[in-house]
C-alpha cells in the first residue's frame, strides 16, 4: 500500500476570529472565505453572494444576542469546508442553526456526517433541542420532495438525502430570486406610481445606514415583528427584543464591512408610524450584486400596496446610488404568495429552491 497517497479523515476545528484581515493570525479565516465562496459559486454556478474577507469579518465578531461556533474541515491540512453553529440567546432559546458547507470534491465520504456529529454535540451540550437548517438545492431532475406547507419543493438530491439520514425533515422551501438591475426599470416605475395612488394615506421615507434619529423607534419596531410576522411554517425562531443598541450594532457590522444599506419605509401620514420598511445591502465596490434584506409590512396596514411602494421606491433609489450594481439577490418563503407577486411584477425571477430542514431531538 503506498502510504504516500493514504488520506487521513477530516480535522474539524475552532479557528481564530482575527481582530483585522491584516492580523498575522488571520490565516484560517481567510481560507474559510475562500472555501466559503468557491462552495457558493459551485452551488449556485454564479458569484451572486460573493464576499470579501473584510465584508464578512464583522459578522464574525462576538456579540450578546448570539452564541456562535465556527469551525474549519481540513482533509490532510488543506482547508476543504465550513462548519457554524449559532444559538440565539434570547430568553430560554432552544433552537440552534447550523450549516456545514464542503467542497464538491469531498462529498461523499462521511466527511459531511463527521461534522454533523460535531454540530449536534454543540447544540445538545448547550441544551437545544430544535435543530434548524437551510441550504441551496441546485436544479436537478431527481425526484420532488415538498414541505408540509404544500408550496414548493426541493429536488431529493445529495444534500436532501444528507438531512434526511440524519433525522431532518423539510419544513419550508424559499426561493431565492433575481432581479437584472441593467434592465429596463419602467416596470418599477409604473408599479410605484401605481401604489402611491393605493397608498395615498402613507409616504415614502428613506435613509442610508446610520438611521437618523428619528426613524430610530420605528425600525426597531419593525425589526422585532420581521421574526413574528414574516410566514416560517414550522421553524421555531425566538421573539426578538430590539433597541437602539442593538439596531447600532447590526449598522456596525454592515458599516463596519464595507457595506452599506439603503432603507426604505412607509410612514403614516396622520400618526406617523412607520408601517412598512424593505432593506437592500449593498456592496462599496458597486460591480458586486446588491442583497434585498428584510422586508415587511405590519400586519395592521396590509392591503395598502404599501410592499409594492416601498420595493419599487428601493429598486429607483438604488439604481441612482449603484448604477453599476449588476442584480438583486433576495429569498422569499414560497407560501408568501403576496410578497412573491410583488416581486415577480417587479421583474424578479426565481433562482433557486432554498430548504428549511428541521429535526426535534429529546
Ligand atoms: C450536504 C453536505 C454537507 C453532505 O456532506 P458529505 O460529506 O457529502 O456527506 P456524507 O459523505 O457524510 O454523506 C453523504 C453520503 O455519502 C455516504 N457516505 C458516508 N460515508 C461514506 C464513506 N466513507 N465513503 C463513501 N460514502 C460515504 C453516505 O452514506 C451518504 O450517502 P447517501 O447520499 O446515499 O445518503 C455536503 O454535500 C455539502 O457541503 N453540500 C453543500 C452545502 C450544503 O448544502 N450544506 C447543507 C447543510 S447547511
Amino acid at each position: 500500500m503506498n502510504t504516500n497517497t493514504k488520506t487521513a479523515g477530516p480535522t474539524i476545528r475552532p479557528y481564530v476570529i482575527p481582530t483585522s484581515v491584516d492580523a498575522t493570525d488571520a490565516g484560517d479565516f481567510l481560507a474559510m472565505v475562500d472555501v466559503r465562496n468557491r462552495i457558493y459559486r459551485e452551488i449556485s454556478g454564479a458569484d451572486d453572494e460573493f464576499m470579501t474577507a473584510s465584508e464578512l469579518l464583522p459578522n464574525f465578531w462576538a456579540d450578546e444576542y448570539t452564541k456562535r461556533h465556527f469551525l474549519i474541515v481540513e482533509l490532510d491540512g488543506v482547508v476543504v469546508g465550513r462548519v457554524g453553529v449559532d444559538l440565539p440567546l434570547e430568553g430560554d432559546s432552544h433552537v440552534a442553526f447550523w450549516s456545514i458547507e464542503l467542497i464538491e470534491d469531498v462529498w461523499g465520504q462521511g466527511i459531511g456526517t463527521a461534522a454533523y456529529d460535531v454540530v449536534e454535540q454543540i447544540a445538545c451540550d448547550a441544551g437545544r433541542t430544535s435543530l434548524q437548517s437551510w441550504a441551496e438545492h441546485p436544479a436537478s431532475d431527481a425526484p420532488r420532495l415538498e414541505p408540509p406547507t404544500g408550496f414548493g419543493y426541493v429536488p431529493k438530491d445529495h444534500i436532501a438525502r444528507f438531512y434526511l439520514r440524519h433525522g431532518y425533515s423539510l419544513e419550508q422551501v424559499e426561493r431565492k430570486s433575481l432581479f437584472d438591475l441593467q434592465g429596463d426599470l419602467s416596470a418599477v416605475d409604473r408599479i410605484g406610481r401605481e401604489a402611491r395612488v393605493a397608498a395615498s394615506a402613507y409616504e415614502v421615507v428613506q435613509w442610508m445606514l446610520p438611521t437618523p434619529a428619528e426613524f430610530v423607534a420605528g425600525y426597531c419596531l419593525m425589526k422585532e415583528r420581521m421574526v413574528t410576522d414574516a410566514p416560517s411554517a414550522d421553524m421555531e425562531f425566538d421573539e426578538e427584543s430590539w433597541d437602539e443598541a442593538r439596531l447600532r450594532k447590526m449598522e456596525s457590522r454592515i458599516l463596519d464591512g464595507e457595506r452599506t444599506q439603503l432603507v426604505t419605509a412607509a410612514r403614516h401620514r396622520v400618526t406617523g408610524e412607520l408601517c412598512a420598511f424593505n432593506e437592500l445591502n449593498i456592496p462599496l465596490d458597486h460591480t458586486l450584486t446588491t442583497h434585498q434584506n428584510d422586508t415587511l409590512v405590519l400586519s395592521d396596514h396590509r392591503g395598502h400596496r404599501l410592499g409594492a411602494l416601498v420595493k419599487s421606491a428601493g429598486i429607483l433609489r438604488l439604481r441612482e446610488i449603484a448604477p453599476d450594481s449588476p442584480r438583486i439577490i433576495t429569498w422569499n418563503a414560497e407560501e408568501n404568495r403576496p410578497m412573491l407577486s410583488i416581486n415577480e411584477e417587479l421583474g424578479f425571477y426565481p433562482a433557486a429552491h432554498i430548504g428549511a430542514w428541521k429535526k426535534v431531538v429529546a
